[in-house]
């Protein structure tokens, strides 16, 4: 944990056009900047940065946040990750929040494993470029599988020693632990001595997302059939191999900006399509796809093609692990190369364009390719067509989005020459059958959509009149104004103002008389307000805009950023305002009746329900009592000072 201190220094000292600069052409454009943003495709600039605020947001896509956000959603990077980020940019010590012994002792190890795979892919590195054994044996292995030296380079390609101990002795002559050598794998004991696991091996480093080597690949030279072709690091605390994708620090930035990632086999097929100018590519390293590592692509596309090479039984036995993938919401397609080829050979024999052509034109979509595959084999035979059926009707009852399904249906029926009604009634059985064992509410939600259905658009806009728009407008104000003041009477017979911030006002106001937000995000935010006033440590607006909880940051930069809604002029022109001070305490009282009164209806209209439904004398007079309550509060606060801003 990076600390408090460091963290508000860090947002502090972080000046968002200078972050943003570094990724974005900015040009001033009054008080604000603009550029291309760069998380969505467009010509004209709409990505604005307001250097006063420390916030972005593309007025195009969406996008908002400060700093942090900015890195994190840029980089990839992980909350921490983008904090150290910013620090190294600004040399800004980080100071990490007290541990437990525990603790310290997990982050320190966890850190000495990585320094030492640094090392260690130094090391190699040095020896492929420089050593006469590295360049007379590996380099010369990669130059003859076509490798540009730029790319050995910039996957850090290494080569390991013939000899036994060669790196383990310079290790721990260097003053590496052996406990971390062997915890990496790199170092192999055998009575009391260390051996070199890939000794005699040129190495493939494994870098996590954010460009870490977790682990290595060794490759033997030749094709020695003794000896396994490659040897990997072990699991270990920073090595997992199901949550590991080979290529994905490289190839992160390619796959956003493509919205779609390439999935090939091995090592060699990453680094040759990469080096073909096909960068979006990542590989599971010889293993089926896991869950963990299709979340990982998620984070960046909801697109994959799987690229195989040859023959239909692999693929078939394949299908049950690409079922999943569609499970997760993904799209998925199917690359076949041709026989005898895989990534690797193909992109060596010909041309980038051609490559890139070649993929675009191949790829079939995974149930289309599915039914084609299975169809063939068919052979109009209706007991096996039966069973096709319900294969493809289940793969397309994983798939979690209905209008999807329904589209999949309509194709599906086309190909098989099976009516649409067939499959979608097959499609509902299943889908029912799933509802019955989760949650039995859900079942109206999961029923297929009809095509004709598709171009409905959900309605988005906010309703005034809902509660999620009063409760918005309320912490719109704290986070604008939270730590301005008001003038306010305190008792109602006084005859002086005192001024009070704005924060403490509303807390206090909304707290006495026990409303609550119902928004999670709202009330999330309220809750902090209360908790700092409570501690005399109002909390500002940057902490939020830098808040840790994702939903949060971004909520408020948000709020933040939107000019408000009720106008200013209707503020002027209604009212005589006189001064600023007195114009913002209006904003205030305004929006703090609008949510009182709004809360207020609600209750008398569920009191009212209540009644009709009460049965027991006591029970009515209760709620009439309830009710009397509610309409003389809601009475007051709606004649009290602004008269005219009942919703109802
Ligand atoms: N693999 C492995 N151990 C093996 C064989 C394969 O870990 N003994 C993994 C590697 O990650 C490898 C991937 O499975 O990259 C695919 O295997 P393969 O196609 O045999 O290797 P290529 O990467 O094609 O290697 P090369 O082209 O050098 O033969
Ligand atoms: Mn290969």
């Amino acid at each position: 944990m990076i600390n408090h201190d460091t963290i508000d220094n860090i947002v502090q000292t972080a000046r968002i056009e200078e972050v943003i600069g570094d990724f974005v052409m900015l040009r001033r454009r009054g008080v604000n900047q603009i550029g291309l943003c760069p998380f969505h495709n467009e010509k004209t600039p709409s990505f604005t940065v307001s250097p006063a605020k420390g916030i972005y947001k593309c007025f195009g896509c969406g996008k908002a946040g400060n700093s942090v956000n900015f890195i994190m959603e840029h980089e990839h990077f992980t909350y921490p990750e983008a904090l150290k980020y910013l620090a190294r940019k600004y040399n800004i010590e980080v100071e990490e929040e007290e541990q437990t012994p525990e603790q310290l002792l997990e982050i320190s190890e966890k850190e000495s494993l990585l320094n030492l795979n640094l090392f260690a892919q130094q090391y190699f590195s040095k020896t492929l470029l420089e050593s006469e054994e590295g360049k007379a044996i590996g380099l010369s292995y990669f130059r003859e599988r076509g490798l540009r030296e730029d790319i050995v380079l910039k996957f850090q390609l290494g080569f390991s020693p013939e000899k036994w101990d060669a790196f383990s002795s310079y290790a721990v002559q260097q003053g590496y632990k052996k406990e971390y050598l062997v915890k990496t794998g790199i170092s192999i004991e055998k009575e009391n001595r260390l051996y070199d696991r890939f000794h005699g091996r040129v190495m493939f480093p494994i870098h996590s997302a954010s460009g870490r080597v977790i682990g290595f690949g060794g490759r033997i030279l030749g094709s020695d059939k003794s000896h396994a072709k490659y040897v990997n690091s072990p699991e270990s605390e920073i090595y997992n191999k199901s949550k590991t994708l080979y290529g994905i620090y490289f190839a992160k930035n390619a796959i956003i900006s493509k919205d779609s990632c390439l999935l090939v086999e091995g090592y060699t097929d990453v680094i040759s399509m990469y080096q073909a100018g096909i960068e979006n590519v990542v590989a599971s390293s010889g293993t089926s796809l896991t869950a963990d590592q299709i979340r990982m692509i998620q984070r960046y596309t909801s697109n994959i093609s799987i690229l195989y090479d040859g023959d239909p039984a692999g693929i078939k036995a394949s299908f049950r692990g690409i079922d999943m993938i569609v499970e997760q919401g993904m799209n998925v397609k199917i690359l076949l190369f041709p026989d005898g080829e895989d990534p690797d050979s193909y992109a060596r024999k010909h041309h980038p364009g051609e490559v890139e052509s070649f993929i675009a034109a191949n790829s079939v979509n995974f149930i289309l390719f599915k039914t084609r595959l299975l169809l063939g084999e068919t052979q109009n035979d209706p007991i096996k067509k039966a069973g096709l059926i319900k294969e493809i009707v289940n793969t397309i009852s994983l798939i979690p989005d209905a209008i999807s399904r329904s589209l999949y249906v309509k194709e599906c029926s086309n190909l098989m020459a099976i009516s649409e009604q067939v499959l979608m009634s097959e499609l509902n059985k299943i889908l029912r059958a799933k509802l019955k064992k989760s949650s039995p509410d859900a079942e109206r939600e999961l029923e297929a959509v009809p095509p004709e259905d598709i171009t409905a658009e959900p309605q988005l806009d906010m309703d005034l009149d809902s509660p999620e728009y009063q409760e918005k407008e309320v912490i719109r104000m704290l986070l604008l104004y939270g730590h301005e003041t008001i003038p306010i009477r305190l008792n109602p017979g006084d005859e002086e103002e005192v001024p009070v911030g704005v924060a403490d006002y509303v807390v206090h106001d909304i707290t006495h008389d026990e409303m609550e937000f119902e928004n999670p995000l709202f009330k999330a935010i309220f809750d902090e307000y209360i908790r700092g006033i409570e501690n005399d440590a109002t909390p500002d607006r940057t902490h939020f805009l830098a808040h840790p909880d994702q939903e949060i940051s971004s909520l408020a930069v948000n709020l933040v950023f939107t000019p408000y809604e009720l106008s200013e002029n209707w503020l002027k022109n209604s009212i005589m305002v006189t001064t600023e001070e007195t114009r913002l305490q209006m904003h205030v009282m305004l929006a703090l009746h609008a949510f009182k009164a709004r809360k207020l209806d609600r209750k008398m209209t569920e009191t009212r329900r209540k009644l009709a439904d009460a049965t027991s004398r006591e029970e009515q007079d209760e709620l009439m009592r309830t009710f009397h309550q509610l309409k003389k509060l809601s009475i007051q606060i709606n004649t009290e000072g602004l008269g005219r801003i009942i919703t109802r």
